[in-house]
């Protein structure tokens, strides 16, 4: 390897995009590898979201005056391209605080209304915190079971052992669309016949796969898909929950306040319809403008070439890794866009402090997974992840620094 840069070995490899010039906050020499946790964003975004707080700024839903009419309609229509981003509809589609709110919702609504005691929720080994804990919480609740399906030898769902343990107590399949630590991609096609047939639905959790992949929610079969907008180039603290209308019709509201409401007397309440009924108090407005400019950005660039683009930078860094002899590579090796590795009995957070020396971010640490730790047999992994603005010189900045945690810990 030695001389030629990693891209150089690769001149087979897709073309690359090349969209730093569009990341403000990402200076050349900084290799940002950190962006399944969040994505930096693109200038597009960061405009949208000063304008509509530093010109078009109002509340929505209530104000008469121009100013808020205008300001609903870009809500709405922030709605009506996430939606059309899964190729949902915009009635199907709720706006929360992220995903790990968006699972919430669905464990104290959906859950508490059709879950009970001996019912089972089924999960697998790789799944992210917050598709594990409101199920253990609702369990306990309700008396329900959780069922755990087992992951391949190279670390992705084992879909034949999944189907296999969805039986007439299943309830509700919960799954991660993409693996956050290992970057697997599951086949949902094949689980949501096998959860519909015996009556259970499908959850996937899109974070971060919603970013990743382009996402045809119906086609996939699910009855419940949800991702956070700041994963998705987009801001913080708004996130999508999108829930098939028939199953939408059926749920209850989960938390009260203005805005979800049809009818108030002391005595009785009447609940808003569609989507509404689950947006309680003034919502993240300005993120939903934002998250509206991220997709239209997305778009742009086409969410295809930026999974071709990261796919093709992850086989890069894999091999640049798998050629030190002390590194360990965990996950499949056509992995979306993510790659956690060990370096011989370094600890991750002390890689990654290495690595932050020279420029470079990744994350250390058990990724809100330790289920999939314990599977691992390790308490933490080092994990970068890539994403539009990635480029071959981030990938031979981790690999150089990799070298210089191996002669730093000899
Ligand atoms: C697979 C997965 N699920 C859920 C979440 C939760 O997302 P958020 O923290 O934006 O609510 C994350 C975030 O890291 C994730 O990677």
């Amino acid at each position: 390897m030695t001389g030629l840069p990693l891209a150089a070995h690769f001149a087979a490899a897709p073309r690359l995009l090349d969209l730093r010039g569009e990341f403000p906050g990402v200076p050349a020499d900084w290799a940002y590898l950190d962006a399944a946790a969040t994505a930096q964003k693109p200038r597009a975004v960061v405009e949208a979201i000063t304008r509509a707080y530093a010109q078009d700024y109002a509340t929505v839903h209530r104000g008469v005056y121009s100013r808020s009419a205008r300001m609903t309609d870009a809500y709405e229509a922030a709605r009506q391209a996430a939606a059309r981003f899964i190729n949902g509809r915009a009635d199907e589609t709720i706006f929360v605080r992220g995903a790990t709110e968006a699972i919430n919702l669905v464990a104290n609504s959906w859950g508490t209304a059709n879950i009970g005691p001996g019912d089972r929720i089924l999960l697998t080994r790789l799944e992210h915190h917050s598709n594990i804990v409101p199920w253990r919480m609702l369990a306990d609740r309700q008396g329900a079971e959780i069922d755990v399906a087992p992951l391949t030898d190279d670390g992705r769902i084992d879909e034949e052992a999944l189907i296999a343990l969805i039986g007439p107590a299943t309830r509700l399949v919960a799954v991660a669309h993409v693996s956050n630590v290992l970057g697997g991609v599951v086949n949902t096609r094949r689980i949501s016949d096998a959860a519909h047939a015996v009556g259970a639905g499908l959850l996937l959790d899109g974070c971060p796969g919603g970013l990743r992949r382009s996402v045809d929610v119906s086609a996939r079969g699910a009855d419940f898909y949800c991702f956070s907008a700041h994963k998705l180039y987009g801001p913080t603290g708004l996130g999508v929950l999108w829930v098939r209308r028939d199953v939408m019709a059926g749920m209850p509201p989960w938390q009260g306040g203005g805005a979800m409401i049809d009818e108030v007397r002391f005595e009785r309440v009447t609940y808003a319809d569609g989507p509404q009924r689950f947006e309680a108090g003034t919502p993240h407005i300005v993120g939903a403008v934002g998250l509206h400019a991220a997709i239209d950005w997305v778009e742009s660039v086409g969410i295809d070439a930026i999974d071709s683009h990261e796919r093709a930078l992850v086989a890069m860094a894999r091999a640049g890794l798998d050629r030190l002899n002390s590194v360990r590579l965990f996950g499949p090796a056509n992995s979306a866009g993510i790659l956690s590795f060990a370096v011989g009995d370094v600890h991750p957070h002390d890689v990654a402090t290495i690595l932050d020396e020279g420029g470079v971010a990744i994350r250390a640490g058990h990724h809100c997974a330790q289920p999939l730790m314990q599977w691992l047999g390790v308490p933490a992994t080092a994990r970068a992840s890539f994403c539009a603005h990635s480029s071959t010189a981030d990938v031979d900045a981790l690999v150089k620094g990799i070298e210089r945690t191996m002669r730093i810990f000899g």
